[in-house]
């Protein structure tokens, strides 16, 4: 099912010296179910695109549809409190809650109780391999791997099931890249999520179902060289 369109969507940056076309005409869908990866050279515009799909900037021409509605013409802060979670390179937990609070977050401003918010955040916490006793801790009392499987646990509580990530394993070793790309892929394959990801990483882009690349500011698919699943 298609959650998002991307319809010639176009962005640049302007200050007092230039204007930096970043996002040149853009079309394309994200569906249901399906691990999107995007790569492509430093500088062509892939963060700038999370960031419009994300709420957080808006295009200067196109638009962009999610779930049937015009992102221009809704509660961008809801969008972004209740669509869509983001997972960055640098791990973007809130410092002065515990991982268990981190996950309760999203489950509580969608309406939870708390009680009923810290059992399944723990369970989410758990599918992600981290265990009641570490889930007392603050961010900064764990590793990076730690944190960032904390954050696909907070992403798996967001209602909205739309999970934009950001080179989510260029700061993670081997073991914990390969723990993080596998949990985003089940959560697209078993759950249902729109997962977009951007990644410099080959391996990791040969376990998308569908690749696309960005070469300054604009967008292609590409064929699968690989037949990786
Ligand atoms: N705040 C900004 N002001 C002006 N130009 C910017 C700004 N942010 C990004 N750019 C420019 O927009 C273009 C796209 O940047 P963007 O960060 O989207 O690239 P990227 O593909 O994510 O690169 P990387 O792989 O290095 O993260 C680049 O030319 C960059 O210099
Ligand atoms: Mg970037």
């Amino acid at each position: 099912m298609e959650r998002i369109r991307v319809e010639s969507v176009s962005y640049s940056y302007q200050n007092k010296y230039q204007t930096v076309e970043a996002v040149k005409e853009v079309t394309c869908s994200f569906e249901s179910g399906k691990m999107y990866v995007i790569t492509g050279e430093s500088g062509s515009g892939k963060s700038t695109f999370l960031s419009l799909l994300a709420g957080l900037d808006c295009p200067k021409s196109g638009r962009i549809v999610v779930d049937g509605e015009d992102l221009s013409r809704i509660d961008r802060d809801a969008y972004r409190r209740e669509k869509v979670a983001v997972i960055y390179q640098a791990f973007h937990l809130f410092p002065l809650l515990t991982a268990l609070e981190n996950v309760m977050y999203p489950l509580e401003i969608q309406g939870m109780q708390r009680r009923e918010a810290k059992a399944h955040a723990a369970e989410y916490l758990r599918e992600v391999g981290i265990a009641e006793e570490k889930a007392v801790k603050y961010p900064r009392m764990m590793s990076g791997g730690e944190q960032q499987r904390t954050a696909v646990a907070r992403a798996m509580a967001s209602g909205g099931r739309i999970v934009l990530a950001d080179e989510p394993t260029g700061n993670l070793d081997t073991e914990n890249e390969e723990k993080i790309v596998e949990l985003l892929a089940s959560l697209a394959h078993e759950k249902d999520f729109t997962v977009i990801m951007v990644t410099h990483n080959r391996q990791i882009a040969d376990r998308a179902d569908v690749r696309l690349v960005m070469k300054d500011g604009r967008m292609t698919e590409t064929a699968m060289e690989t037949s990786g699943q």
